[in-house]
C-alpha cells in the first residue's frame, strides 16, 4: 500500500505552552490535527475555567490565518479546585477533561494532587457529569524506582480510585508499560489509554546506551523493549480503548542539553509519518485510522472529523527539519532513527 486516506486525526494529549513557544509550535499540530486535548501544565497552571478561557483565546490568536484547529481545553486539578467551577466549565462546553498530576510527577506539576481524598468532591461531581479525568499515572514516592512508577501507580492509586468512583471516566495518559496496557485491556468500562508516538519507537536504550541523549528523555520515561512491544500490539490492535496522545512536549534545547535536562519530546511535526511507518511495520495500516481518528472521539463522546488526510509513501526519504526555531529558542524534533517515507499530503 502506497497511499492511505484516513479521517483527520486528533491529538488526545498535547503540550502547546504559551507565548512565543505556542506561536512557534502550534502551526505544526494544526497542520495535521483537527483537535487536541491541551495540557494545562503552564506556569502558573490552568486551574480555573477563567484561566482555560483566556488560554483558549491565546491559542486561537496564535493560529496561522485560515487554519482550522479546535483546542479541547482541560483544567489542572489541585486540592483547591472547586467542584462548581469544574461543573460550570463542563456545562458551558469549554472543558473537555480534568488533568490529575500527582504533585511532583513531571514538568510543572508542583501544584498537583498530594492526597486523592482531598479531590474526591471534584471527582464525584465529574463522575456524575461524565467528564473524563486524564491521569498522569506515576507515583512520586522517591523510594520507588523510576522504571516501576507506572506499575506501582496502578496498584496504589488507580485501582483503588476506580473502585471508589466506578462511574468516573478515566484516561491513563501516555501509558508506557505492559502492566498499563494489560490493566487497561482488562477494564470493562470507563478506562482508556493514550499512547505516544515515541513510546512506540524507542525503548530506554535510546536514552542511555552509548551516551546520554536528552532528546529521548520524557516522562513517563521509556521502558525496556518488552514494554515497547506491548504498546505496539495495543496501538495496532484496533482496540477502542487505545488512541493517540502524542504528548508532544517542546522545550528549548538549552533546557534539555544541560546538567538537569527537562522531560519532554517534540513530535508534533513528524508524528503521522512516524506512525504510518510503525503501523506499516506491524502490517496494520488498515488500523491506523482507528488509533489516530476514531477511538479517541468515541471515548470522549465527540463526533469523528469529517475531513480526511492522505498519507503517501514516497520512494525517497521525506525531508523534515531536525530542529525548528521558535521565538523562544531552538527546539529539537524527535529523531525516530529510521528514514521516514510517509508524507502527509
Ligand atoms: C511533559 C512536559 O514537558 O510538559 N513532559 C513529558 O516528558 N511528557 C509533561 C508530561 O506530560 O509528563
Ligand atoms: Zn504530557
Amino acid at each position: 500500500m502506497n497511499e492511505l486516506t484516513i479521517r483527520r486525526p486528533d491529538d488526545w494529549h498535547l503540550h502547546l505552552r504559551d507565548g512565543a513557544m505556542l506561536k512557534g509550535v502550534l502551526p505544526f499540530s494544526a497542520a495535521h490535527f483537527a483537535r487536541a486535548i491541551i495540557m494545562p501544565n503552564l506556569v502558573p497552571p490552568v486551574v480555573t475555567v477563567a484561566d482555560a478561557q483566556s488560554y483558549r483565546a491565546r491559542i486561537l490568536d496564535s493560529l496561522p490565518d485560515g487554519v482550522d484547529f479546535e483546542p479541547l481545553m482541560t483544567l489542572y486539578l489541585t486540592e483547591a479546585t472547586s467542584p462548581d467551577d469544574v461543573a460550570a466549565g463542563h456545562e458551558s462546553g469549554l472543558i473537555k477533561a480534568v488533568k490529575l498530576y500527582p504533585a511532583g510527577a513531571t514538568t510543572n506539576s508542583d501544584s498537583g494532587v498530594k492526597s486523592i481524598d482531598r479531590v474526591m468532591p471534584v471527582l464525584e461531581r465529574m463522575a456524575a457529569m461524565g467528564l473524563p479525568l486524564c491521569v498522569h499515572g506515576e507515583v512520586t514516592d522517591a523510594s520507588v524506582d523510576i522504571f516501576d512508577r507506572e506499575a506501582v501507580f496502578i496498584e496504589r492509586v488507580l485501582a483503588p480510585l476506580r473502585e471508589r468512583v466506578p462511574d468516573l471516566k478515566i484516561v491513563m495518559e501516555h501509558v508506557t508499560t505492559k502492566d498499563g496496557v494489560d490493566y487497561v485491556a482488562s477494564a470493562e468500562r470507563n478506562l482508556a489509554a493514550t499512547i505516544t508516538t515515541h513510546h512506540l519507537i524507542i525503548n530506554r536504550n535510546a536514552i542511555l546506551a552509548g551516551g546520554i541523549r536528552p532528546h529521548y528523555y520524557c516522562l513517563p520515561v521509556a521502558k525496556r523493549e518488552t514494554h515497547r512491544q506491548a504498546l505496539r500490539a495495543a496501538a495496532t490492535s484496533g482496540d477502542r480503548r487505545f488512541f493517540l496522545g502524542t504528548d508532544s512536549a517542546p522545550h528549548v534545547d538549552p533546557s534539555k542539553e544541560c546538567g538537569c535536562g527537562c522531560a519532554g519530546i517534540f513530535t508534533a511535526i513528524n508524528t503521522l509519518s512516524c506512525l504510518a511507518h510503525v503501523f506499516e511495520e506491524e502490517r496494520a495500516l488498515d488500523r491506523l485510522e482507528a488509533f489516530t481518528s476514531l477511538n479517541g472521539p468515541a471515548y470522549y463522546g465527540l463526533p469523528v472529523n469529517s475531513a480526511t488526510v492522505t498519507l503517501k509513501r514516497l520512494p525517497e526519504p521525506i525531508r523534515l527539519p531536525g530542529k525548528i526555531d521558535t521565538g523562544a529558542g531552538p527546539v529539537t524534533v524527535f529523531d525516530p532513527m529510521f528514514a521516514l517515507h510517509w508524507q502527509v499530503c
